[in-house]
């Protein structure tokens, strides 16, 4: 045989496209060309795949070889096709059966001696694969990711003499499997910790039960960090679902995926020199941002009014849609990006406006202009707005030790699964349609509604968010409908600048 079709993924954002790896060996001047638009790191593969095949044992045909990546419009990066071409070439030169390799896609980066290095991506490349029904060969290092997939059959190899036995049925391998449980990384801090601040807590608890936006305002050292980073702590678990695309979207960023984090709800805090492309993704090979990172989970924007607005507004548009398109010279890509926002800033550049004590000097002028780095539309997507004030010493030392986590949690779950019951989602996704039937206002609470909507001037979004939160407060208080108690509640944490 003198040509050879190998199956093998490219990545373009969180989807690996099928790429036909065709290798066709034919007379002529020693030469090894790719072609089907590929990028400086696959241009490089021949160099890797020659030394690799030599120094494995095999022969490196000295004929003209031509590896067409196919479809050629599909740009291609990275080593992973190191070991489809390998691969390729052995068929090709008949060293290698054809039948196993016939029910295989692979993907790998070849170092020189021949062992396989891990690639970025492997969950959603295994994902694909099974969607095919082929089974997977690709490096041991990263096959435990890969396996998180149960759906996909995943084998890893270490290197490419291994790959050669498996397919010669020479050997057999053992199917990956994804990891233990007892493995997984606990990192929550906890509630127990935070004195006093049960205002802040509540909308904590709210916050998490129904995926909701929070901010915090106040004084410097009252807490707000402090609170915000105990809330993946309380959070409810992730479906399986939602879990593989969070783990996909962080196995295709450089940081790659730690399957300890496995199911865990990500907290992402970036800091606030954080530029627009690190905080929505981005390069000319896309890759994801922040927000994108923070998908299932929280986005902690700590000291928010230090964060440039050009940076805050491109946030708008992710926190509707749930989801962030990258449009690039060469490549487009679609990122996930369904995040729960919760952020925290002072009220002024002091730190002390609006506290008793007067200890804040600055002028209205100064003070409106730091708030006016927050746009109407970003504030309007925040259903919770909360103070978290500066508290007295002595009554701090007397109060009760606040909740554990623990405590919180469970109530946060029960609030939760109720909602996943009712609509399949949290409160915080209930479309407008969905709230008229999960979440009706009884008279009482319409009157209330339309005489807050008049006075605050509240949009027709704003009702919506404040009918979603007020459904979260019935949830806890674990009532099937909402009553004008719950609805006044949620009005109490709405911005009324
Ligand atoms: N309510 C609290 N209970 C227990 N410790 C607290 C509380 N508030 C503040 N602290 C202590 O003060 C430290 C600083 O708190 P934190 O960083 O949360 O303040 P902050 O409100 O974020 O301030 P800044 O506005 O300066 O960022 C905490 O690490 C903790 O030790
Ligand atoms: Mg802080």
């Amino acid at each position: 045989m003198t040509l050879a079709r190998v199956r093998a993924r490219a990545l373009n954002g969180v989807t690996a496209t099928l790429v036909d790896v065709e290798v066709d060996i034919s007379g002529g001047l020693p030469a090894c060309h790719i072609v089907g638009l590929p990028e400086t790191a696959v241009k490089e593969s021949r160099d890797r795949v020659r030394s690799a095949i030599i120094n494995a044992g095999f022969e490196f045909p000295q004929r003209r070889i031509t590896i067409n990546l196919a479809p050629a419009d599909l740009p291609k990066d990275g080593g992973r096709f190191d070991l489809p071409i390998a691969v390729g070439i052995l068929l090709a030169t008949e060293q290698l059966p054809v039948q196993v390799a016939a029910t295989c896609e692979f993907a790998g980066e070849l170092s020189l001696d021949g062992s396989l290095r891990p690639i970025s991506g492997a969950l959603p490349t295994a994902s694909a694969c099974a969607k095919s029904g082929f089974t997977l060969v690709l490096p041991a290092d990263c096959a435990a990711e890969a396996a998180l997939d149960q759906s996909c059959s995943v084998f890893g190899v270490n290197d490419l003499s291994e790959v050669v036995r498996f397919l010669r049925e020479e050997i057999k391998l053992r199917p990956a499997v994804a990891v233990a449980q007892e493995e997984r990384l606990e990192t929550a801090l906890d509630l127990r910790d935070v004195q006093g601040q049960f205002q802040a807590r509540r909308a904590l608890e709210l916050a998490a039960a129904g995926g909701h936006n929070l901010l915090m305002v106040g004084p410097p050292g009252s807490g707000k960090s402090m609170l915000a980073q105990r809330l993946a702590g309380i959070l409810p678990p992730l479906d399986l679902k939602t879990a593989l695309e969070v783990a996909a979207v962080h196995s295709v960023s450089r940081g790659g995926f730690d399957s300890r984090f496995w199911q865990q709800r990500p907290f992402q805090a970036p800091h606030h020199t954080a530029s627009g492309v690190a905080l929505v993704g981005g390069g000319s090979n896309p890759r994801p941002g922040e927000i994108s990172l923070a998908h299932g989970g929280v986005l902690f924007l700590d000291e928010l009014a230090e964060f440039p607005r050009s940076v805050l507004d491109v946030l708008r548009e992710p926190l509707e849609n749930g989801e962030i398109h990258i449009s690039r010279a060469a490549r487009q890509a679609c990122f996930p990006a369904r995040f729960q926002l919760v952020a925290a800033m002072n009220p002024c550049p002091c730190g002390y406006h609006g506290e008793s004590s007067g200890q804040c000097n600055c002028s209205l002028e100064l003070i409106n202009r730091y708030q006016s780095r927050l746009s109407g539309p970003l504030l309007d997507r925040i259903d919770l707005h909360i103070a978290v004030p500066w508290q007295d010493y002595q009554s701090l030392k007397k109060s009760e030790p606040g909740e554990a986590s623990a405590d919180v949690r469970e109530r946060v779950v029960r609030a939760r699964d109720l909602q996943l019951e009712r609509g399949g989602c949290s409160n915080s996704a209930l479309s407008g349609q969905a709230l008229q039937k999960f979440a009706r206002l009884n008279a009482e609470c319409d009157a209330l509604m339309s005489k807050a909507a008049n006075q605050l001037r509240l949009s027709l979004r704003s009702c919506h968010r404040l009918q979603r939160v007020a459904r979260t407060v019935a949830d806890l208080a674990q009532s099937k409908s909402v009553e004008v108690s719950h609805l006044a509640e949620a009005l109490g944490y709405r911005r009324t600048r």
